[in-house]
């Protein structure tokens, strides 16, 4: 029989789980922990989803799927066992997954178990860095474990090649502008900016994160302040030519939004352990027609779900989440 988990450890995984990307920061989660069934629910937070942007959730679930990947690592680092359940209850498509925790056997960890755990000091490195990187290639040997992540997820990940990249980078672009044509998005992204010289705060993107505009106009980072210009915030060059990679997963329900989201964070845990930085470019997979057209001509068959901008430069700075006591409860 499980015993079930004191609260310190409880307290430590969820720690580790919401330090996850989630989409403009909104952290869409909610845990519940019931001490009978040694249970930790995942539940998507619908006040924090972002309708203009996210009308399916498709960012929400991917969010929570990195949240959940981040759980799993965190429950392998500590000597859990942890049997995870997508979406267990039909009837409750907002319960996302359901993971069964116990203290693992004294056969020690399987190899699977012991991959998670050695990516557990990536958790608290990760940080999206919208800054400049070095014009320095990602080896085909780290390129190859970074599509080895996403594969023991069910997603594929590719670093994007001409012309294919071109057209992306167009697409990145196109979408931006259409981003700042939209006014309900352009209000979305300024409600979930956060100005940190008179407030506090404990989500939304902080300002000090939003990192300098790019002198030219080939910018794959989001212009989170809608072309404002900002007293104080420099305009640099960005590398010429990206390095990006498309992430996609066969099928685009919520439970491969969820698929996608651990593979995503997955693919990021082993960058950071890399000594890469990473940022995202999600503005075409966000309009339908776009997103279609992210697709690769030839070989792609999959649904694009994120674009990874990777490189060599500096880490991104750590930003705000709730405290662990207002997303988790504990029932008996
Ligand atoms: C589904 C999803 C979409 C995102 N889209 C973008 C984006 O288009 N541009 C961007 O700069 N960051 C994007 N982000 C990154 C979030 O803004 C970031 O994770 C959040 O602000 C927390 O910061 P952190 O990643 O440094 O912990 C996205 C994250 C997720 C999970």
């Amino acid at each position: 029989m499980p015993r079930s988990l004191d609260d310190a450890t409880l307290t430590g995984l969820v720690a580790d789980s919401t330090a996850a990307p989630s989409m403009h920061n909104a952290q869409p989660w909610r845990f519940r922990y019931t001490r009978t069934g040694h249970t930790l629910t995942l539940l998507a937070d619908l006040d924090r989803a972002l309708p203009e942007a996210d009308p399916a959730t498709r960012a929400l679930h991917m969010g929570c799927g990195a949240a959940l990947f981040n759980l799993r690592v965190s429950a392998a680092h500590r000597g859990l066992d942890a049997v995870t359940a997508l979406l267990p209850d039909p009837s409750a498509p907002a319960v996302l997954a359901s993971v069964r925790l116990g203290a693992r056997a004294d056969t020690g960890p399987a190899p699977e178990d012991a991959a998670l755990a050695a990516l557990h000091p990536a958790i608290a490195r990760r940080h999206t860095s919208r800054f400049p990187f070095d014009d320095q290639l990602v080896p085909e040997d780290v390129r190859t474990l970074l599509s080895e992540a996403a594969r023991a997820e069910g997603a594929d990940f590719s670093f994007l090649a001409s012309p294919h990249l071109d057209t992306v980078l167009d697409l990145i672009r196109e979408a931006e502008e259409c981003d700042r044509d939209d006014p309900g998005r352009a209000e979305e992204q300024r409600h979930w900016t956060r100005n940190t010289k008179t407030e506090a705060p404990i989500d939304g993107i902080p300002d000090y994160a939003l990192g300098p505009r790019d002198a030219s106009e080939h910018a794959t980072t989001r212009d989170f302040l809608g072309g404002a210009t900002v007293p104080g915030r420099a305009r640099v060059p960005f590398e010429k030519r990206p390095q990006l990679a498309l992430l996609t997963t066969p099928d685009d329900h919520s439970v491969d939004w969820l698929r996608a989201g651990q593979a995503l964070e997955r693919v990021l845990l082993v960058a950071t352990l890399n000594d890469l930085s990473t940022s995202f470019s999600t503005q075409p997979v966000e309009w339908p027609d776009l997103r279609w057209l992210l697709r690769d001509p030839v070989f792609g068959s999959g649904h694009a779900q994120m674009i990874v901008r990777l490189g060599y430069g500096p880490t991104g700075p750590r930003t705000p989440r709730r405290p662990t006591d207002q997303v988790l409860t504990i029932e008996p």
